[in-house]
């Protein structure tokens, strides 16, 4: 998500003439787009500023500015706690970019943090940053209301709103017709989707419609709004990729209801069976949390239970982080020690670990179309890709070109990758 919206800053600053540089020794201004879901990540981004700091001392013209979720959550806290911090800009406010970048120039300091309910940055066509030119992001709904306990999403993105279909289509086709093959379409909770008589389903038809060639991926679900319809329009379309990112945060029933997430662990593994009745092939990924409050030995091991029974093809699994505003910040005490959490965490790593490669294994023999993305980064005799199931495929070079499809053979595997052979 902050990878699209660098996307439309870019576009928003180069619009009015400013110039991306290579090099941060070249710029008058740094802009750092940031997350505030965890404290490590806004511990990332703080050593990033204070080594800033370094550069602004060799080169007085430097401003560094905080973009995103960061700023959203501090505001002007954060230029007082960062004192070579120029200007902090909230997520619904890069239009105002030109304007506190001028301010800034002129010496002032700057805040913009309204959140907006209406703003979707719909007419706005990305600079494709660090593209490589074959797949893309698009970004079709923002924020979200759904305000699990633990997440401090809700209060740093404002609430859900949706993008106009036709803008999303129109980014689509001009992306296709440049050679992209395959986009990603973005929301916190892309399920909730509407805008007049489109929800999501029907938007993702249209998209896939566009083209056989185009893959269109989508993320992230929220499992209590993952719907037939949904599953329907996917098994109809071999464009729209057999791969669904389905966070279920914890195995433990209780654990779900102190973090708001509306379902239970029957009702999680009833769409995981829905997944598989549609599409036998669909591969399936999770986020989870270890050590939320007054998260029990017993929890944890029903969060492993679960793992084993749903067999994720990938996980993001993370350490319960107390954030400031939330509803468990202010109700429920962080009360799991930090080596606890650490235990939990590894074992469920662990566990994924083995799982992940024993799916692989599985594939071995198996033939599958791959989008070839580039050189393999091990090894410039080798190529990788993805399968419609986004696992990563490193073949031999051959006659492949990036940017076409090619049939690749599972010769054999590791616990992240598939290694093949060129087919077809
Ligand atoms: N602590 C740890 N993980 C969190 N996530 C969201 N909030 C927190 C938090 N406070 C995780 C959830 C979510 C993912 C994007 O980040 O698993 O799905
Ligand atoms: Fe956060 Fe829950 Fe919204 Fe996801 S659905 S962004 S975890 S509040």
């Amino acid at each position: 998500m902050n990878f699209a919206d660098s996307e439309v800053v870019g576009s928003i600053l180069t619009g009015v003439g400013y110039v991306l540089c290579e090099a941060v020794e070249e710029a008058d201004f740094v802009l750092i787009n940031t997350c505030a879901i965890r404290d490590n990540a806004e511990q990332r981004v703080r050593h990033r500023v204070r080594e800033l700091r370094a550069m602004q001392n060799r080169h007085a013209n430097l401003r560094v500015g905080i973009l995103g979720c960061m700023a959203e959550r501090l505001q002007s806290r954060l230029m007082a706690e960062e004192d070579n911090v120029s200007f902090v800009c909230g997520p619904d406010a890069y239009r105002r970019l030109p304007d506190l970048l001028r301010q800034v120039r002129e010496g002032q300091k700057a805040a913009e943090v309204e959140l907006s309910t209406t703003e979707t940055y719909a007419d706005i066509e990305p600079v494709r940053l660090a593209s490589n030119g074959i797949s893309a992001y698009i970004s079709i709904m923002r924020g979200c209301q759904n305000y699990c306990t633990y997440c401090v999403v809700p209060y740093t993105r404002g609430r859900e709103r949706s993008r106009d279909p036709q803008t999303i289509v129109a980014e689509a086709r001009t992306l296709f017709e440049r050679g992209y093959r395959e986009v990603t379409l973005l929301g916190q909770n892309v399920n909730s989707y509407r805008c007049g008589e489109v929800g999501f389903p029907e938007l993702m038809a249209m998209v896939a419609e566009l083209d056989p060639r185009l893959r269109v991926r989508f993320a992230t679900s929220h499992p209590k709004d993952l719907s037939d319809e949904l599953l329907q329009v996917m098994a109809q379309h071999e464009n729209i990729c057999r791969c669904i990112h389905l966070p279920v945060q914890s195995g433990s029933n209780r654990m779900l209801k102190a973090m708001n997430r509306k379902y239970t662990v029957e009702w999680y593994l009833d769409r995981v069976e829905a997944i598989r009745r549609a599409m036998p092939d669909c591969s399936i990924t999770t986020d989870v949390i270890a050590g939320f409050c007054g998260e029990t030995e017993e929890d944890h091991r029903q969060t492993l239970e679960l793992f084993r029974k749903v067999r994720y093809d990938y996980a993001y699994m993370f350490k319960y982080s107390e954030r400031e505003g939330t509803y468990a910040q202010r109700h429920l005490p962080d009360d799991i020690a930090d080596e606890e959490k650490t235990r939990r965490l590894n074992e469920i790593i662990a566990l994924q670990g083995e799982i992940a490669l024993e799916n692989n294994r599985q594939e071995v023999g198996r033939e599958y179309e791959v989008l070839v993305e580039g050189e393999s980064h091990r090894s410039k005799e080798r190529l990788f890709g993805r399968n419609s199931q986004n696992k990563v495929l490193v073949f031999d070079k051959g006659d492949a070109v990036p940017g076409t499809y090619r049939r690749v053979r599972v010769d054999d595997c590791t616990a992240a990758t598939l290694l093949g052979t060129l087919v077809g």
